[in-house]
Formats: C-alpha cells, sequence, structure tokens
C-alpha cells in the first residue's frame, strides 16, 4: 500500500494508467465486441497486475465510423458496451478496489448523426448552425481552402442542401465542433460535469491541440519535406488548424471545470514538438495535467535517441510540471513489433522507471505484437480511406488474450478483428505461469514502483553513458536507485557511477538472473535492463 512519503502527491503522479481500447478488452454477450460488463468480469485481473487507474477509450452512442470517436450522444452509453447501469457498476466496482477510472472526452468533433449537427444542417439560419465551422464554396465552387483532413483528402465537405461546406479534421462523419461559440463551451463542459458527477476520476481529451482554427481560414503552407509515402495530410504545414492562441483560454477552461471536483486529472491527446506540447501545461500550470508525452512513440529505437529524448523532455518542462510518459496506443503499432520482443522488454523497464506517469496500453503487459489484418478484414477507416502505406490501427487493436484457445477467451463468439498468432505463447494464462515472460516481468516492475517512492515519483538524473546503453538514478529522500538499459544485442559492461561504487541487484529483466552484490561495474547481458540500489 501506498507509504507515508507517497502521500503528498496526487493519485494520477503516483499512479500507473491501463488504457483500455473497450471494442477489444473483453466480450460478455458473444457478439464478438468487447463490453462494460466485460471489463467488469477482469478488474481482478488488473487488480493483480498493480495498476492504478483505467482509462476507457469511448463507449458513448456512436454509428462508429471510427470507433466511437464519432460521437452521437455524449450522456449515454453505446448498446454494444452496455448501460449506463452497467457503467455506474463499473465505477463502483472501479472505486472499491481503489482504482480510478478516466473516460475520453472527445471535444473536437461530433458525429454528424449527432442531433445538433442534424439541426445544424438542417438551414443556414438554424440556432445550432453555428455550433459547426460553416464556410461559402470558393469563386470556383470548390472547397473555402486547402486544408487537409487528418484521415485523407479535403478537409472540407459540401452540403447539398444549405450550399455551404463544413470542417472536418478527420472524417466527413465528424464535423469539426465550433469552439468560439460560448453554447458549445458551456455545453461541453457540462459533459464533464455529468461524468464528474457519476465518479469519474478524470478524462483523456481527444486531439485538444485541434479545436481551434485560424479565424481568417487561411491557407496552410506546403511542407517542403513532403514526400511519397508520407500520409497525404503531411503535404501541408498545419500552421492554421492545430495550436492556435486561443487553445490556452479553453484548456483553462476545461481545468476549472476539472478543479470543481476534488483530485481530478485532465490527460490531453496533443501531437506537437516538445517545446510546444509542454505549453498545454498552462500558464503557471493551470492548464492540462498531464499533456500526453508521445516522443518514444515515434523515436528510432537507439540508447543515443532515447536518451537525448529524455533530456530534451525533462529540460522542456515547466517548472512544478509533472511529466508522463507513453510507448504504445490505440493509434499506433505496437512496440514489440517497432522494436522487437526483447526491445518491448527494454521499452517496459523505461516506460516505468522513467520520472512520470506512465500509460500502459492494453496487451502491453504481455508483450502483444501487431496483427496483420488481411484486406477483407479492415476495420479502420483511416486505412480504408489511405490504403497501402501503413497507417491501418487494426494490427494494435486486435483482442486482448487471457488464454490460449478460443479466440483467447475473449468472446464465445468470432472477434470483431483477429487474434493473431502465438497464441498459446501469449496470453496471460501462460504469462502467468511463466516468471521469465513480459507479464512477469511488468508484475514486478509495478510491486518494486510500490515498493520504492525513489522510482514512483523520486527525482531523476540522467547520468553519463555510452552509444549502447542508458543509465539514470531516481532518488527520494536519501533512497536512491539505479536503472541500468543496454540497447545491445550484445553483453556489456558497464560501470557503476561515483555516487553509488557497491550497489544490490533490485531487478533484472532476466527473470533467472541472481540478485548478487555488483562492485565498481556489471556486465549486462544483451538488451538487459536492471534496477541497483546501494549496497
Ligand atoms: C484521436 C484518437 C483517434 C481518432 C482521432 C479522431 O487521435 O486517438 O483514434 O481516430 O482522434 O477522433
Amino acid at each position: 500500500m501506498i507509504s507515508g512519503s507517497f502521500s503528498n502527491l496526487a493519485w494520477w503522479q503516483r499512479g500507473v494508467v491501463y488504457q483500455i481500447y473497450p471494442r477489444s478488452f473483453q466480450d460478455s454477450n458473444g457478439d464478438g465486441i468487447g463490453d462494460l460488463p466485460g471489463i467488469a468480469r477482469r478488474l481482478d485481473y488488473l487488480t493483480w497486475l498493480g495498476i492504478d487507474a483505467i482509462w476507457l477509450s469511448p463507449i458513448f452512442p456512436s454509428p462508429m465510423k471510427d470507433f466511437g470517436y464519432d460521437i452521437s450522444n455524449f450522456l449515454d452509453i453505446d448498446p454494444i458496451f452496455g448501460t449506463l447501469a452497467d457503467f455506474d457498476a463499473l465505477v463502483e466496482d472501479v472505486h472499491s478496489r481503489n482504482l480510478k477510472i478516466i473516460l475520453d472526452f472527445v471535444p473536437n468533433h461530433t458525429s454528424d448523426q449527432h442531433p445538433w449537427f442534424q439541426e445544424a444542417r438542417r438551414d443556414r439560419r438554424n440556432p445550432r448552425r453555428d455550433w459547426y465551422i460553416w464556410r461559402d464554396p470558393a469563386p470556383d465552387g470548390g472547397p473555402p481552402n486547402n486544408w487537409l483532413s487528418e484521415f485523407g483528402g479535403s478537409a472540407w465537405e459540401y452540403d447539398e442542401a444549405t450550399g455551404q461546406y463544413y470542417y472536418h479534421a478527420f472524417l466527413k462523419e465528424q464535423p469539426d465542433l465550433n469552439w468560439r461559440n460560448p453554447e458549445v463551451v458551456r455545453t461541453m463542459h457540462d459533459v464533464l460535469r455529468f461524468w464528474f458527477d457519476r465518479g469519474v476520476d478524470g478524462f483523456r481529451i481527444d486531439v485538444l491541440h485541434h479545436l481551434i482554427e485560424d479565424a481568417q481560414f487561411r491557407d496552410n503552407p506546403l511542407n517542403p519535406e513532403f514526400a511519397l509515402g508520407m500520409r497525404p495530410s503531411h503535404a501541408l504545414l498545419r500552421v492554421h488548424t492545430v495550436d492556435q492562441p486561443e487553445i490556452q483560454g479553453i484548456i483553462t477552461g476545461l481545468r476549472k471545470v476539472a478543479d470543481e471536483y476534488p483530485e481530478r486529472v485532465l490527460i490531453g491527446e496533443i501531437h506537437l514538438p516538445i517545446e510546444r506540447l509542454v505549453t498545454y501545461y498552462g500558464v503557471e500550470l493551470s492548464g492540462i495535467h498531464l499533456p500526453f508525452n508521445f516522443n518514444l512513440i515515434g523515436a528510432p529505437w537507439s540508447a543515443a535517441i532515447v536518451r537525448e529524448i529524455i533530456a530534451t523532455y525533462e529540460a522542456a518542462l515547466p517548472r512544478g510540471a509533472w511529466p508522463n510518459w507513453v510507448v504504445g496506443s490505440h493509434d499506433t503499432g505496437r512496440i514489440a513489433s517497432r522494436v522487437g520482443a526483447n526491445g518491448a522488454r527494454l521499452a517496459q523497464m523505461l516506460l516505468l522507471t522513467l520520472r512520470g506517469t506512465p500509460t500502459m496500453y492494453y496487451g502491453e503487459e504481455l508483450g502483444m505484437a501487431d496483427v496483420p489484418i488481411p484486406a477483407e478484414l479492415v476495420q479502420d477507416p483511416f486505412e480504408k480511406n489511405v490504403p497501402g502505406i501503413g497507417v491501418g490501427r487494426d494490427p494494435s487493436r486486435t483482442p486482448m488474450r487471457w488464454t490460449g484457445h478460443n479466440y483467447g477467451d475473449f468472446t464465445t463468439g468470432r472477434p470483431w478483428l483477429p487474434i493473431g498468432q502465438n497464441l498459446a505463447i501469449c496470453n496471460v494464462e501462460s504469462e502467468a505461469a511463466d516468471p521469465n515472460s513480459m507479464l512477469s516481468l511488468t508484475r514486478r516492475l509495478l510491486r518494486l514502483r510500490r515498493e520504492e517512492p525513489a522510482l514512483c515519483i523520486g527525482d531523476y538524473q540522467g547520468l553519463a553513458c555510452d552509444d549502447q546503453s542508458i543509465t539514470y538514478l531516481r532518488s527520494r529522500e536519501g533512497r536512491r536507485l539505479l536503472v541500468m538499459l543496454n540497447f545491445s544485442e550484445g553483453p556489456h559492461r558497464l560501470p557503476l557511477p561515483a555516487e553509488m561504487p557497491k550497489a544490490r541487484l533490485r531487478l533484472s529483466s532476466e527473470a533467472n538472473r541472481k540478485l548478487q552484490p555488483v562492485q565498481d561495474s556489471i556486465e549486462l547481458h544483451g538488451v538487459e535492463g536492471v534496477v541497483l540500489e546501494a549496497a
């Protein structure tokens, strides 16, 4: 349990967030799609694993064009996932286990089936018209400017009936809300309150940097580095469509709503360079508690680059800002496929020993890899719009693997996405029985974090090292832990730093490594990571 030296920090600083993609976690009714009663059934597992909070990707009513990120009612649960009663029961169950629950807030857009948009498109004078972003056609009848949709093609869709275009940063079925309209702002604030009142502990906010666009609708400039094979939206630099100055006022407003309740957290999905990302903490930290730090996701996997990312991020953080780390999500390829099975073990060590709140994507604790999806089974609209360049997100959204049989016991029906290879080895049941599995490593790391405030909330100090490895110290109240990660495939001898000439091994990524005393230097095996304490 949390000891005294943890107590002055908020739960979202001490804890580990676990992302659940609800469609793929546990099905309870045999329709092949995960649901809330399914999640409830797996809370024992999550408690056993040792995480602190679950974040659920959207569970609200939706035509599912973008699998829940196209919401047609912000104040209910989609029948695919269950009912409001199921949700309330889940919240109670989560809280009774001392866990927290975070929902996904999608403020940038609604579904085109949302009654607000249905009204808005009825006629130009409809009071809801201005809730969305409408423009007259260009003189040639084409779109009002050159803005592109993240999911391919123009970001403008022509509405025959009313003779104007509406803006959609994502699918045409996801029209953008107009955050310059005060009624939109008020209504969306009330959406947050609705769920906070039901006991939700926080929100992950979808594409926060997208909320406001240039008021003059100026064209975006061409991207001089654009090349074939890149996603089509990268043909332009998003100077006028993301990260506009007015966003700061909006995040302060969202934060004020969260602050009406005790100990709530806001986590922002923001894809921007580090120096812009950190501005989302807000002036004097009056903004988002945790602007998601995705820097490890896109980065080439080498010790030198990872070390540089950590140093740059740590240096850019505003005073008092709490860091956070992510290595995988429902929008990117799985870490085990990006950096290999051994690399993923090191990544797990990094995620759980760096300073700041880790967010772990479901299945990462098993080392789940991307599952190749045959063309006829593709579900992701992004892949359907822009085929063939590897933007598809289905491979990292495949069902959680509970056992080695029957679609991993994810469903009694047919799963909405294939289960993939290696099921017999890569599943909770088998890995729980194997002390050297990724699951066992993850549990050992999570336990160590609980035992050692230095690791969980202590200071971070990067230490000098070579091109093959990373070494850092975590310390708190006189307690110091040294983390050493060998990125190279071969054995690698590393000197202990002057600060800690004698040490004891606390944890190795290899379960069978003897926890012996170490003096002056330690030889790490290929792609091994260790945590040491001063002897
Ligand atoms: C975010 C979500 C992604 C979704 C997009 C549009 O990036 O993570 O899954 O498609 O926003 O809502």
